[in-house]
């Protein structure tokens, strides 16, 4: 009979627990996932703990104070620290969401565990690789594609069709939604998943592209928009509240009209 064996150095193991900081009144314990590919060794769970009266009040700040106070080495990405430019997305508890948005005092259990996305290419401990996801990004090519001349100001849009919009600008490209969607874990080289998706939309539903013919037809494909089985992860999982689930059913929606 076949056997499948995990590749080693996919088990996490133990790994140490940091000492608690001297003097401090008020605490919180996390787990963190570290792990650097290359080295012989199994990704591990450290833990840690936070002086909650030196930190900030969200788990950003309590990463940072890890990086700050503790082990410099522990990787984390972000930028903004206000929820809008979608680096510091890591899993929280089993919840991908964003770590600047969340607030230490929200988590319910003595020792927080926190990982990087599920299903990316770790890049080193909580930093997953977006490079094929940023690849299938340019492959929609977002930006206008109009058969009109540049105007001198603006290209005009009516409030009704501006209003089309709302839903799909405000995506801040966290990858929480593509993460958690299944269909990614299984088809992420064919299958666009439900962030690049959202964007691709976003160019349908603009009344100033004239592509749309041209952009349905990149979609119009087994993998890149039907592998979308409808799971709606990706909604639950939006720390911005969009519904990436609704505009790729409005996507099929102008295929099928178009067939
Ligand atoms: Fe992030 Fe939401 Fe955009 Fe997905 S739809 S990338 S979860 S902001
Ligand atoms: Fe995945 Fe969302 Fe579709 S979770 S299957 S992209 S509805
Ligand atoms: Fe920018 Fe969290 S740091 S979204």
């Amino acid at each position: 009979m076949a056997k499948f064996l995990l590749p080693k150095d996919s088990r996490i193991s133990k790994g140490r627990t940091w000492p608690e900081p001297e003097g401090a009144e008020r605490m919180k314990r996390f787990q963190i996932y570290r792990y650097t590919p290359g080295r012989d060794e199994c990704p591990q769970l450290d833990t840690f703990t936070v002086d909650l009266d030196e930190c900030g009040p969200m788990v950003l700040d309590a990463l940072l104070y890890i990086v700050d106070h503790i082990d410099p080495t522990l990787t984390v990405r972000r930028s903004c620290r206000e929820g809008v430019c979608g680096s510091c997305a890591v899993n929280i508890e089993g919840t991908n969401t964003l770590a600047c948005l969340t607030r230490i005092e929200d988590l319910n259990k003595d020792t927080t565990r926190i990982g990087p996305l599920p299903h990316l290419r770790v890049i080193r401990d909580l930093v997953g690789d977006l490079e094929q996801l940023y690849a299938q990004y340019a492959m929609i090519e977002p930006w206008l594609k109009s058969d009109t001349p540049a105007p001198e100001r603006e290209r005009l849009q009516s409030p009704e069709d501006r209003a089309k919009l709302d839903g799909q600008w405000e995506c801040i490209m966290c990858f929480c939604c593509t993460t958690a969607c299944p269909s990614y874990w299984w088809n992420s080289d064919k299958f666009l998943g439900p962030a690049i998706l959202l964007q691709a939309y976003r160019w349908l539903a603009d009344s100033r592209d004239h592509a749309q013919g041209e952009r349905l037809d990149q979609l119009d494909d087994d993998f890149r928009l039907y592998r979308c089985h409808t799971i709606a992860n990706c909604t639950n999982a939006c720390p911005k509240g969009l519904n990436p689930s609704k505009s790729i059913a409005a996507s099929k929606r102008m295929l099928a009209r178009r067939g």
